[in-house]
């Protein structure tokens, strides 16, 4: 009996440290910091894409989106605690793949698209120990389609530049409202 006792107490302390319980506040609150932090990478990224395009023309974005993604979405965390990055089933930096969960949740924004909802509409979240894994799609706006559209509409200059990066890119191919993508974030809770 003592043995049962002591063996129900550990698989308690056991379920306790591996699931934590949050409740649904918690997890809204996590929730709305993931998708401000994303609406700040965008809205920075943009902005200054947008400025290059229009200074440097499309090669030179091209190290907007190479150096200062990575550099906007670390200054991002180091102010929110929440690791923001992007991903996409078809991917242009192999450093932004997607694991096993981000890759289903893509393939689950696709197929709401296809049964009509708007992307707009759409996040994702799953608590991981401690913290809230949340996501949302990137639709393609026609600016992207200078670096994401199909290979033989990007101008030679710009193709060059991305494959001299980019030798295995896959992130070509793409029409305006495609999904390009997803912010993907790490929210503590
Ligand atoms: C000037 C060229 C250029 C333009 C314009 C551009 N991108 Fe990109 N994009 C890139 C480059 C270069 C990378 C790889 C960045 C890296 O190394 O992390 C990239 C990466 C991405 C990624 C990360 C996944 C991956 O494929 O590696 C997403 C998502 C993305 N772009 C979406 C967009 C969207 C949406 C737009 C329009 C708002 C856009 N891009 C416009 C060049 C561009």
């Amino acid at each position: 009996m003592i043995r049962l006792v002591i063996c129900a107490v550990f698989l308690a302390s056991l379920a306790g440290c591996t699931t934590p319980e949050f409740d649904q506040d918690e997890i809204d609150l996590a929730s709305q910091k993931a998708s401000a932090a994303a609406d700040l990478l965008l809205q920075k990224l943009t902005g200054e894409l947008a400025n290059a395009m229009a200074n440097g023309g499309p090669a030179a974005a091209v190290l907007v989106c190479k150096d200062r993604a990575p550099a906007i979405a670390a200054e991002i965390e180091a102010t929110s605690g929440v690791d923001i990055e992007r991903t996409a089933l078809r991917i242009r930096n192999p450093d932004n793949a997607a694991d096993e969960w981000e890759t289903e949740v893509m393939e689950s924004f696709a197929a709401r698209r296809k049964a009509g909802e708007e992307w707009s509409t759409m996040s994702a979240t799953v608590v991981d120990g401690r913290r809230l894994r949340w996501m949302r799609p990137i639709p393609l706006a026609p600016l992207c389609a200078t670096c994401h559209g199909e290979a033989s509409a990007i101008a030679p200059e710009t193709r060059k530049a991305l494959l001299d990066f980019y030798p295995a890119d896959q992130a070509v191919g793409f029409s305006p409202g495609d999904l390009r993508g997803a912010f993907t974030a790490r929210a503590p809770m």
